[in-house]
């Protein structure tokens, strides 16, 4: 038996290994990890960078031992030759498979314009890059952010607490534009900005400019002092491996309902590198979370070990932003009627989603109840229309529900 090979020791790669273990597989699994430190939690990078050096490792490294999971750290995989069931790595190893599962993540689109190579430029997505940032922070004033997306907006209020003076230049007209509707963002631009962040929106960077390090940066509306740029400009799936070796690709390794690759069921994606079908969206989707990585790593380890099942959990992200804690749960279409629903606090408040006068999607700011009431609705499907939710608010809905439960 020649065993599971897991192609990245990120969230989705730790997933796949410790699930195929847990649920009783006894063949070897190998991980193949790029970076040089054992699989680590990445959203504490962005909230945290100020702190320095963080205890992000999933698990200690006895875990490993324990199960029986070869964890090869640094030794980038090259190539797949799906033939011979192979994989190659840069060291020239040359490991078998039954079964391999691409778990290679994203990687930052890099910021297209004549000066960011400068020192003082930084973008951010492993351990080492929060480490950097993290000390470049201590003696930042004047911070720049590219980027008005999950990375920067962290970030910026990362750098704000911190005493820096931050500018956030975002090309899109809003804020989260990937991420949240057009009529909750007015609400979180306003609270980034009463804290002291300043924000430009509709404005493309032009050019980072200095000597010898980072000193300015030339937007479309002036020009902004900076001794400290980062950016976050989105990602780009890591699929290249999978492009190469003949899989059918496209933005993400394309994979059935299971999670197989549609050329070769011998071979399955998750996490960020993995567009699949879902359910609750019109076409294939990749999505960018940990929620969605922990899962389908999950999935395709119960796959294995005998027990299928098409993906169809509810996506859900979150993101804190100094004193803002933004969470979304279901997947919105930019066509979805969204309706705002102030919270029972003024720092609470809430974006509905409905498609076809049904509920979708929730994003709220600062209410975790709500939050959690919208997971457990979409989670069973409670159809919940427009009608249902005119004056009261889902967490209200399901205390309702309980009560005439409890009265029956
Ligand atoms: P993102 O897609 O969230 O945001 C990128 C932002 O950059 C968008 O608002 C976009 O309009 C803007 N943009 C694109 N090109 C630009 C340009 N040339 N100049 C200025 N703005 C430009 O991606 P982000 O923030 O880079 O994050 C990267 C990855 O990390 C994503 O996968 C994200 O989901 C993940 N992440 C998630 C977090 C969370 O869920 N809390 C936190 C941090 C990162």
């Amino acid at each position: 038996m020649t065993g599971v090979i897991v192609v990245g020791g990120g969230q989705a790669g730790f997933s796949v290994a410790s699930t195929l273990r847990a649920s009783g597989y006894d063949g070897p699994v190998t991980v193949l990890a790029a970076e040089p430190h054992p699989p680590y939690q990445r959203p504490p990078l962005s909230k945290k960078a100020h702190t320095g050096p963080v205890r992000v490792e999933l698990v200690p490294e006895s875990f490993y031992r324990d199960r029986d999971i070869d964890l090869r750290l640094g030794d980038e995989v090259t190539a797949l030759d799906l033939t011979a069931r192979t994989v190659l790595t840069r060291t020239g190893t040359r490991v078998p498979y039954d079964h391999l599962v691409l778990a290679t993540g994203a990687r930052n689109r890099p910021l297209p314009v004549p000066g960011a190579e400068l020192p003082g430029v930084h973008a951010l997505r492993s351990l080492d890059d929060a480490l950097t940032i993290g000390r470049a922070l201590t003696t930042a004033r004047d911070v720049v952010v590219v980027g008005g997306g999950f990375i920067g907006l962290e970030l910026a209020r990362v750098a704000l607490a911190g005493g820096a003076r931050v500018t956030v230049v975002e090309l899109a007209g809003q804020l989260l534009s990937r991420a949240v509707s057009a009529e909750l963002e007015p609400s979180l631009r306003q609270r980034h900005e009463r804290a002291g962040v300043r924000i430009l929106t509709a404005t493309a960077v032009r050019a980072l400019e200095g000597e010898g390090r980072v000193e300015r940066v030339v937007t479309e509306q002036g020009v902004l002092p900076a001794d400290l740029v980062v950016y976050g400009i989105g990602a780009v799936p890591r699929d290249e491996l999978a492009r190469q070796a003949g899989l059918a690709v496209h933005d993400g390794v394309l994979v059935d309902e299971q999670l197989r690759s549609v050329t070769d069921p011998r071979v399955s994606a998750v996490g960020d590198c993995a567009r699949h079908p879902h359910p609750r969206a019109d076409g294939p989707v990749r999505l960018e979370s940990v929620q969605n990585a922990v899962d389908q790593g999950a999935l395709v380890a119960r796959r294995i070990t005998g027990s299928a099942a098409p993906y169809e959990n509810l996506p859900w992200f979150w993101s804190d932003q100094g004193d803002v804690k933004l969470q979304i749960a279901g997947l919105r279409s930019p066509s979805d009627a969204v309706h705002l629903v102030p919270g029972d606090a003024p720092e609470r408040l809430a974006a509905y989603a409905f498609r076809d006068a049904l509920l979708v999607a929730v994003e709220t700011l600062n209410w975790p109840a709500e939050h959690l009431a919208a997971r457990r609705m979409l989670e069973r499907r409670t159809p919940v229309s427009a009608a249902d939710l005119a004056g009261t608010t889902l967490g209200a809905l399901a205390r309702a529900a309980r009560t005439a439960e409890v009265r029956r």
